[in-house]
């Protein structure tokens, strides 16, 4: 009865689009061949719902998004709704009272009953009020490696770290790029997370980014991870593009071995009619130790002052965490549903590997949910100098590090 009540409420709110038809300018940074496929997905629902998508993309990735997002939001030009990361990127806009409580919407349609992980959820609760919809799980986790790569060099596809790290002198000799990376910060930055729970071990990343523990930082654990890191550096040193799509198409053309990347690296492999399993693999855990993040996106409505406006905002909010959209935006975005109970026998090999370890629970928070944007933004700065600095040792950028967790918050 109560899950009916529930589908009967969720029904009327989403139901009540027909009725009065509003535009709402959603701002987000998809902009990719992939997550602009997937963004479609989105906006074509809410069309057909009879509301209307005012497509707000914003070009150079969630760095270069996120600021100009909250700045508008801050200097009173709110949009309607808008991408963040959920976890902490909100906190300061929820304080000041700038984003709209969705709580209603989340009740209404039972969340607290049908996101999974619940993480999720509490990402975007703040005493005990929803401010975000959820729309996908993206887990870092992953590197992607091209079988062109692999077969022009002549060696075997690797299948953990070790061996990717094994094969990448016999690629350079075939003039290939071992590893794919691009310049913004925030690549090498979340690069080097998964380097180190592959490396250290999923206790050890929670040890420092969920303890703030700076002897774990400094410690030997983490000083592998960084010989590691500058070892993925030197791998790196031949890859000269700025954005993490041109990176995935080194990988994607058979230019680089592989790329260490979040899963909407997915979304390119699919626009470029790619396979996996044939023309790509992806190893999750760097194939040391098979776990999933669970960060991803949420959509945020900041405050209007229009009913109206405010009511089309609860409208897509429903919409977002709808059966319907979870599959159609997640098949298209690579990333997994919020909800466990709606068909995803779609999914590709890549995202069925996703959905297994989801199900069998190893998995991490993202670093967005356990740290502030200050720190992360003070990690990001350390990795651009480590990762575009040969010279500086791995010793080095360690001890800057635990420095950093050391007055994280
Ligand atoms: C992440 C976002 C993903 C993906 C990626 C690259 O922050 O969660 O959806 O779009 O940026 O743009």
């Amino acid at each position: 009865m109560k899950l009916t009540t529930k589908l009967l409420a969720a029904t009327a709110l989403v139901g009540a689009s027909a009725a009065s038809a509003t535009e709402l300018e959603v701002t987000h940074w998809w902009t990719s061949g992939g997550e602009a496929a997937a963004v479609a997905k989105l906006a074509e629902a809410f069309n057909a719902s009879g509301d209307t998508w005012i497509d707000g993309a914003i070009a150079g990735s969630g760095g270069t998004a996120r600021p100009i997002i909250i700045s508008r939001i801050l200097g009173g030009d709110p949009m309607g709704a808008t991408q963040l990361n959920h976890g902490r990127q909100a906190e300061e806009l929820i304080e000041a009272g700038l984003l709209l409580d969705i709580t209603d919407v989340a009740e209404a349609q039972g969340w607290r009953d049908i996101i999974n992980p619940i993480s999720l959820l509490d990402s975007c609760t703040v005493d005990g009020r929803v401010y975000c919809a959820p729309v996908n799980i993206h887990s870092w986790q992953w590197i992607w490696l091209s079988h062109k790569a692999y077969a022009d060099a002549g060696v075997a596809m690797p299948t953990n770290w070790d061996e990717f790290v094994a094969s990448a002198p016999a690629l350079e000799a075939a003039g290939k790029i071992p590893l794919a990376m691009g310049q913004q910060p925030w690549q090498s930055s979340g690069a080097f997370g998964v380097i180190a729970v592959a490396i250290a071990g999923p206790d050890v990343w929670k040890a420092i980014n969920i303890d703030k523990n700076a002897e774990v930082a400094a410690g030997p654990e983490m000083a592998k991870v960084f010989e590691a890191a500058a070892n993925a550096r030197a791998m790196a040193a031949n890859s000269n593009v700025q954005d993490w799509n041109q990176a995935t198409n080194l990988v994607i053309t058979g230019q680089a071995g592989g790329q260490i990347m979040g899963d909407w690296a997915q979304g390119e492999f699919q626009v470029a009619g790619q396979v996996a399993g044939v023309d790509y693999e992806c190893l999750p855990g760097l194939g040391v130790n098979e776990i999933i993040s669970t960060g991803g996106d949420a959509f945020y409505f900041p405050v209007q002052s229009d009913p109206e406006v405010e009511a089309a905002q609860k409208r897509l909010a429903a919409l977002l965490v709808s059966p319907e959209v979870q599959v159609s935006f997640n098949l298209a975005k690579g990333s997994l549903p919020i909800r466990g109970d709606i068909d995803m026998s779609a999914a590709n090999d890549c995202m069925r590997k996703g959905l297994a370890i989801l199900a069998g629970g190893n998995i991490l928070p993202d670093g967005n949910q356990t740290l502030s944007p200050d720190t992360s933004g003070q990690i990001e700065d350390l990795m651009v100098e480590f990762w575009n600095d040969p010279n500086m040792s791995a010793a080095d950028a360690q001890a800057q590090y635990a420095e950093i967790i050391a007055n994280a918050d």
